[in-house]
């Protein structure tokens, strides 16, 4: 089992945190033992894609290998909302398949190294309390918002009315990642995002543009704000961009900030419903995402 993925039944958590009496704690170790077993069982039986379980052990552990194909991208696709670039992220297939198997509605899921959030948006979707938590501080801005995604009409509006000319002295050395005038949007966006944010005006449209104005900050394609280089979570530094650029025989070409921020969301709320907004609403209020400070 994955060992990053940690499922905790109804109420198994103490109101102050994680500290559980003897009697719950006993509870739960055999609530878990008996979930265990039947997942075992079911693992074993299992040959929903044609193949058979193979088991076995290995001489340093007790514990059986059961190696078969589990999930698979074959399986009907994921929910748009996942698609946020992030490397090394899950196939939503997997989390799913736990959660779907170990849990039920209105249980805690909890992700201890979220990322991008995969398990925590699964949980969400499958009507899971969603918790996660992660060292990096991207991970909440990429996360918390598609809990409450907003509609892609607010978010056109949004970006309608967003004047993105910067008169500020802009990063130069940021200039081997962007067009000057891409940089300029991007440092006027970023201005917006913190004035909302300190005057207490931002809400769930603002936090949607800031996660995927964050997302689309560099990568490899056409899709991003940046010429080609690494995405965000490998973001490089300024020498290594310098040795790409040369190496690529590339000048960071004009990107329109506004234009891609809207392309992305309208792919990312492709498959939100309405239906799905009521499911995510009763489980988004309860989450909780812990990530270091951002900016
Ligand atoms: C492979 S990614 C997880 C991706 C996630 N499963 C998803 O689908 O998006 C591993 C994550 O662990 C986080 N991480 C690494 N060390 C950590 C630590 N000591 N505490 C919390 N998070 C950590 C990284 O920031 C990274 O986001």
């Amino acid at each position: 089992m994955n060992p990053q993925l940690l499922l905790f039944e109804n109420d198994s958590l103490s109101e102050d945190g994680f500290r559980l009496s003897g009697a719950l704690k006993h509870q739960i170790n055999q609530k878990q033992s008996r979930s265990r077993d039947c997942l075992l069982q079911e693992l074993v039986e299992f040959s929903e894609f044609g193949g058979r379980t193979a088991v076995s052990s290995s001489a340093a552990s007790q514990i059986p290998i059961l190696t078969n194909e589990f999930w698979t991208a074959k399986q009907r696709a994921a929910s748009s909302l996942h698609e946020v670039s992030y490397r090394a992220c899950f196939k939503p297939q997997l989390p799913r398949f736990f959660i779907d198997r170990l849990t039920e509605p209105g249980a805690t899921v909890y992700d201890p190294f979220m990322g991008r959030g995969t398990t925590v948006i699964e949980s969400a979707l499958l009507g899971r309390k969603p918790l996660g938590c992660d060292v990096n501080p991207l991970s909440r801005r990429l996360v918390e918002p598609r809990l409450s995604p907003p509609s892609l009409e607010s978010v056109y509006e949004r970006l309608l009315n967003l004047e993105l000319t910067c008169s500020d002295e802009l990063p130069s050395e940021l200039g081997v990642f962007y067009h000057p005038e891409t940089l300029a949007e991007i440092c006027s966006l970023r201005r917006y995002l913190i004035e909302r944010q300190e005057s207490g005006e931002i809400d769930n449209i603002d936090n949607w543009i800031r996660m995927v104005a964050v997302n689309r900050l560099t990568g490899h394609s056409p899709g991003f704000f940046s010429v080609y280089t690494m995405p965000p979570n490998q973001a490089v530094s300024v020498q290594s961009q310098i040795k790409i650029n040369e190496r690529r025989n590339q000048v960071p070409p004009r990107r329109y900030v506004k234009e891609i921020i809207l392309k992305k969301s309208k792919s990312l709320l492709a498959d939100c419903t309405s239906d799905t907004r009521n499911d995510l609403s009763h489980v988004s209020s309860g989450a909780m995402l812990i990530t270091r400070e951002c900016f």
